[in-house]
């Protein structure tokens, strides 16, 4: 069976890097939840995908420039649906301490920009919880993947690949992730590729796998897991075979 990897929790059903979206993984037979982490001007990690709050929530403007408060104040859920009216941006602190108890395992995606010191509070914060050991930290920003190692060296790191080039294969060598994951459709488009990634020493869960006609390729390319939407789908299907 495959790694079934919740994006954002189960955001198919949920909306996405939610509490509600993280219980919704849970009981839908993730054995990762994936989310992403940012810092608020205070320093304070949360958990969101969008430079800005403006996609997902009723506010607006960059994350980074907000206060916590700000941040903490703003309806994550009702642009999902009325259903979710009033769910808040949820802290790190609170999506670990959600998580945690679940035995489920963590892909955190840490977004850039991030400073050395935002990355050591956040790797804080999952050490401070006991949940390295069960934690995946990732980035499409090699900066901030090395800046996981200087500050957690102990703890799993993934590198993220928008598109692809040969030369991945060595930056992720070079900074000594477990994981390195690229998009659907480059493992789909390379028959080869899944097999050099694991000849370097290295697993594959590409993201972001939404279209369930294309499972049945990606499990026999030989990934490790799928990062998807639709975890409870996947857990269903990947269960049967
Ligand atoms: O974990 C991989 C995937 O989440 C990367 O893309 O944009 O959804 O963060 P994005
Ligand atoms: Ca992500």
């Amino acid at each position: 069976m495959m790694e079934r990897v919740a994006h954002r929790g189960y955001s198919a059903v949920a909306p996405e890097n939610t509490l509600p979206a993280f219980a919704a993984a849970i009981r839908g037979g993730a054995t990762f939840v994936e989310f992403d982490v940012r810092t608020t001007a205070d320093g304070i990690p949360v958990v969101i995908h969008d430079r800005t709050l403006d996609r997902t929530t009723t506010g607006t403007g960059d994350v980074g420039e907000q206060s916590f408060s700000a941040v903490a104040s703003v309806d994550a859920g009702s642009w999902f649906s009325p259903a979710y009216a009033g769910v808040r941006v949820p802290t790190l602190a609170e999506t670990l301490d959600l998580v945690g108890p679940s035995g489920v395992q963590l892909l955190m995606e840490i977004k850039r920009p991030a400073t050395l010191e935002q990355v050591k509070t956040i790797v804080d914060v999952v050490a401070d919880r006991g949940l390295a050991a069960r934690t995946i930290a990732q980035s499409f920003d090699p900066s901030v993947v090395e800046f996981v190692r200087q500050v957690a060296p102990s703890m799993r790191r993934g590198l993220l690949r928008l598109r692809f080039d040969p030369a991945a294969l060595e930056l992720a060598q070079s900074l000594g992730v477990v994981c390195l994951n690229p998009s659907t459709a480059d493992v789909l488009s390379d028959s080869t590729l899944v097999g050099a990634i694991a000849g370097a020493g290295m697993t594959v869960m590409p993201w972001t796998a939404n279209d369930m006609t294309e499972w049945p390729a990606l499990a026999a390319a030989g990934v490790t897991g799928l990062i998807t939407d639709h975890v409870g789908e996947l857990s269903g299907w990947d269960g049967a075979r």
